[in-house]
């Protein structure tokens, strides 16, 4: 496995890779890897001849309140894991290599992004998209994997993609749980052993809500109010939004007529988690 942490390093390779014509899958991370994002890899691998992984925890889409020093990382460990998927290349910029002389440019998704998670986190879709952007210009891949864990991350980066005309084939991948329903994440490090026990009710709240609309429920506001009364039960979780969406431009909806996506995010002790699922009728 190749490390690169120069972006000219970086386009160079690709461009040689391209030139022997392999296609170029790409999937960034932030690393403190964990099944999720080796699920990616995984899907990654049959996509493209060429596996490139990022580690960059990007400053720009931490709000300055956020945990961007607390951030796990440990890249003895990543680079471990990714050698024995055999990834062909770990690009690990650093951030003044990502960032030069500050950056003047920025990629406002001016619809999706303050909805759901921007409304709690502003500017955080703006600092994911210009990094990714960035990222993709870095790489030069022909495809990219994002996890669906973070619907509206990928929903945004399908958007960017489309509207300044990347070349670059968006996959999305299901949601990696552990045994008990918790979505895998990186942030899951910071829950002490009772927090993790609370932590599966935001599965549980989306496995009431897919049973509802199974039994016929259309009411978005009956069906997220059963979901709400699932975490509530759980004392050390605190809801932070809880809403039933259109799984296109994200905007909440009355009635589940067709397909709705019910977003959440829920704080546990230090710990922000969230987690969605497709409603289907
Ligand atoms: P990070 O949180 O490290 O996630 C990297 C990728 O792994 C994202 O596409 C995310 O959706 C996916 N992922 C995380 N947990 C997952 C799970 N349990 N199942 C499936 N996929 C999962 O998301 C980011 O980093 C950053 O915002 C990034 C896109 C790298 C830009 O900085």
């Amino acid at each position: 496995m190749r490390i690169i942490e120069k972006v000219k390093e970086m386009q160079v390779w690709s461009d040689a890779a391209r030139r022997a014509g392999r296609r170029i899958a790409f999937v960034p991370t932030m690393g403190a890897l964990h099944d999720g994002h080796l699920a990616l890899v995984r899907a990654a691998k049959k996509l493209g001849e060429r596996v490139v992984v990022s580690i960059f925890v990007n400053p720009a889409q931490f709000a300055p309140d956020e945990d961007f020093a607390a951030y796990p990382r440990d890249f003895a460990r990543d680079r471990a894991l990714l050698e024995n998927e055999n990834v062909d290349a770990l690009f690990y910029p650093s951030a003044a290599e990502v960032y030069p002389d500050g950056c003047q440019t920025h990629i406002d998704v001016e619809r999706l992004a303050p909805l759901l998670e921007g409304e709690f986190r502003p500017g955080h879709f703006r600092g994911v998209a210009t990094v990714v952007a960035k990222l993709f210009n870095m790489v030069r891949p022909h495809t990219a994997v994002f996890g669906e864990k973070d619907y509206q991350q990928l929903q945004v980066i399908r958007r960017m993609t489309k509207d300044l005309n990347f070349d670059i084939e968006i996959v999305g991948h299901p949601t990696v749980r552990d045994a008990d329903g918790l979505a895998l994440s990186s942030r899951n490090a910071y829950l002490s052993a009772r927090e993790r026990q609370a932590a599966p009710s935001l599965f549980r709240a989306l496995k009431r809500a897919e049973a509802l609309v199974a039994q016929g429920e259309r009411c978005a506001g009956r069906v997220a109010a059963a979901a709400r009364a699932e975490i509530e039960g759980e004392p050390l979780a605190e809801i932070e939004y809880l809403r039933i969406c259109d799984p296109e431009t994200l905007a909440e909806i009355p009635r589940i007529e067709h397909a709705a996506l019910l977003a959440l995010a829920v704080r546990v002790g230090p710990a922000r988690l969230i987690d969605n699922a497709m409603l289907k009728t």
